[in-house]
């Protein structure tokens, strides 16, 4: 039995009961994080903590729970549950309230819940070993503050579900422009004649701890042109590469989009490059 955290408990996941008044059941009114860990080391575990706290902040509400404690927290849910490779969930909202009213309660106390469940552990990049995606394009639908880690993913959900209906396992977004945004649960990179690109942090994404990482590490440690900017749908589908980066998927080559084959429908070289310096960070002590 998976051991949760509620409310400032541990315990058993069917033991966890939240009310039907909480306003994240209402709402959808709360904010959460997804943290990976590898043999007990978390993967930018600051970096979440600060998003969790920006995603608070802009919804008013206080964080329940100091930096200390937050760390604490994640780090005991990983001990009870004994896993190897383990992300931990953590969900807050702003909590239980006695009337249904837009307006934002005045005196409620948010609700915290947080669980872990295994990811792979991806140890060696291999190009032959690699999990491709094809994925489906579509114009990004969500709303205009996608840089809020929202639990409110209604939007997200009916684009991730348009590419399993089409058999593929992501969607990748454009706005109105005809400009790459994100995909419906990852970051995006295409790489070009050398340069590694990827849109720039603003309103239309959500700023990944993995797109923040992989970032870092290519500037620190490789040759290539790194670009924040603005990419169009036909820079995509003539890119020589295409990546989806996220906490689970760490980074993901894309090898076809709709009908369109990515280069030459091969994992590329500039990904074995990336994720192996990603995966060295990963374990490194
Ligand atoms: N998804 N963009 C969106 C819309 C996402 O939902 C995610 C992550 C990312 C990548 O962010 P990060 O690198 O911090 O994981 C980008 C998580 C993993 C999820 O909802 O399961």
């Amino acid at each position: 039995m998976n051991i949760v955290y509620l409310n400032n408990q541990f315990i058993p996941s069917n033991e966890a009961k939240i009310s039907p008044m909480d306003r994240g059941f209402l709402f959808g009114e709360g904010i959460y994080e997804v943290i990976p860990s590898y043999e007990g080391k978390f993967i930018g575990l600051q970096v979440h903590l600060n998003r969790l706290y920006n995603g608070l902040e802009s919804l008013g509400i206080s964080s329940p729970l100091s930096n200390e404690k937050w760390i604490e927290l994640c780090q005991e849910l990983i001990a009870r549950n004994e896993g190897e490779n383990l992300a931990v969930y953590l969900h807050v909202t702003r909590g239980d309230s006695p009337t249904r009213n837009h307006a934002y309660p005045t005196n409620t106390t948010p609700t915290v819940f947080a669980f872990t469940f295994d990811i792979p552990a991806q140890p060696v990049p291999e190009k032959q070993n690699a999990t491709v995606y094809n994925v489906s394009s579509q114009q990004d639908l969500r709303w205009k503050r996608c840089q809020i880690k929202s639990t409110s993913l209604l939007g997200n959900v009916m684009h991730f579900q348009h590419s399993i209906n089409e058999g593929n396992k992501e969607t990748i977004l454009f706005n109105d422009q005809n400009q790459l945004t994100e995909a419906s649960a990852s970051n995006v990179f295409i790489v070009k004649n050398n340069t590694i690109m990827t849109p720039p942090l603003d309103n239309q994404i959500l700023p990944g701890v993995t797109r923040h990482i992989v970032l870092a590490l290519l500037k620190e440690h490789s040759k290539f042109t790194i670009e924040e900017r603005a990419i169009s749908y036909d820079e995509v589908l003539n890119a020589d590469e295409v990546w989806l980066t996220s906490s689970t998927k760490e980074i993901a080559p894309v090898i076809k989009i709709d009908d369109n084959i990515i280069a030459s429908g091969k994992v590329g070289d500039v990904w074995l490059e990336a994720q192996t310096l990603f995966s060295q960070y990963k374990y490194q002590y």
